[in-house]
């Protein structure tokens, strides 16, 4: 099985979190879009809104028919499905990876449930193999670096890149990341860091990781 069969297959497993008639907050990359695609198929008409986590999907999930709203017209949403680049034991993720990193944790941190879905590539005993993504306000650039290389890392700027909300990314390499809740408030702490890549405050409640053998769940 390919990582995108297993990416699919974990995304129709999350489909059994949607209920009919109620708001949706949606994730960004190629595991959601196996999401809203098969939303699509299998709910149609049948969910009033949708919460989006990027332009990205905002599109795709309008070409599918579903209505997204802005955040501030909600009240409650109660899952939020998205993909992670890697998870560990307690459901930390890192995410970011396609740069929506801080319309995702601001959409993941408002819903009853962050129900995460991966393949099998994505679980890792410590977080850090893949690159940080750090979304900064680009006259911190220097000094933001500068403090990620005290802590251990090495910061690349991702080239030819701005995420929505116009912003640079540093994507960090380098990190074991042994305790990523407190680097999440670390790196969150530095003047002109607008998001961490970091999930760990408020992690995944439940991880769906489609493997050869089916999907496995961790978590709820
Ligand atoms: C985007 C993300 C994605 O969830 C993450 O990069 C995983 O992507 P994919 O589903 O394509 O493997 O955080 O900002």
């Amino acid at each position: 099985m390919s990582s995108d069969d297993q990416k699919r297959a974990a995304a129709e497993a999350a489909l059994e979190f949607v209920q009919p008639g109620q708001i949706l907050g949606v994730g960004t990359g190629s595991t959601a879009n196996y999401f809203i695609d098969l939303l699509g198929e299998r709910f149609a008409g049948q969910i009033p809104a949708c919460v989006s986590s990027s332009l990205a999907s905002t599109e795709r999930l309008r070409e599918r028919g579903f209505k997204v709203v802005e955040l501030a017209e909600v009240d409650y949403y109660s899952i939020y499905v998205d993909g992670a680049d890697e998870f560990d034991v307690a459901l930390a993720m890192i995410k970011g990876g396609g740069g929506a990193l801080t319309s995702e944790k601001i959409v993941s941190s408002l819903a009853g449930q962050f129900v995460c879905i991966v393949d099998a590539g994505k679980r890792v005993e410590v977080l850090g193999a893949f690159p940080l993504p750090v979304e900064i306000i680009a006259m911190a650039e220097r000094g933001v670096s500068g403090v990620l290389r005290d802590l251990g890392g090495e910061p690349v700027r991702r080239e030819g890149f701005v995420t929505d909300h116009g912003n640079p990314i540093l994507d960090v390499h380098g990190f074991r990341i042994t305790d990523p809740v407190i680097l999440e408030g670390e790196i969150e702490a530095i003047p002109g860091v607008v998001t961490c890549g970091l999930f760990a405050r408020r992690p995944a409640d439940v991880v769906l990781m489609g493997t050869n053998h089916g999907v496995q769940r961790f978590g709820v």
